[in-house]
């Protein structure tokens, strides 16, 4: 681990008074390990533009009862299958599913995965979370 280093930062009040409620919603124990948190964060999604190689989850909810969907779901991720781990998937109620998807690979075919997926007609809901790889982080 490096050495810690402390340092003084000036912010409004009321966005501090924000900040705090965010982090305890949150449950983090403490400000510094907010702030840290949202450092990382950032050098994550700044590193990951510039590299070979990401790694993430890709999630997305769709309803199954839409057959052409369905189809149109496989289709792509057959199409990026190199990118892909692997696919869990989860029967949320009656009439929607939640597909994780993990992925590893270069960064503009992840994203373009996620675009293709998440543009589909019927996904109501996709995200995409880049973890790094986890070799540049501390
Ligand atoms: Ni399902």
């Amino acid at each position: 681990m490096s050495q810690l280093v402390r340092f003084g930062v000036s912010v409004e009040k009321t966005l501090l008074e924000k900040f705090d409620r965010l982090i305890k919603e949150k449950n983090y124990v403490n400000r510094s390990e907010a702030l840290r948190d949202l450092i990382r964060r950032e050098l994550v999604e700044k590193h990951w533009q510039g590299t070979d190689e990401i790694a993430g989850a890709l999630t997305i909810i769709y309803n199954h009862h839409k057959r052409e969907l369905l189809n149109k779901i496989i289709e792509v991720q057959h199409e990026f299958q190199k990118v892909i781990i692997s696919t869990t998937h989860i029967h949320l109620d009656h009439d929607n599913c939640m597909e994780i998807i993990a992925v590893k690979g270069n960064p503009s075919r992840v994203k373009k995965l996620s675009e293709s997926l998440t543009s589909i007609k019927g996904v109501k809901h996709g995200v995409l979370s880049i973890a790094g790889t986890g070799s540049d982080l501390k």
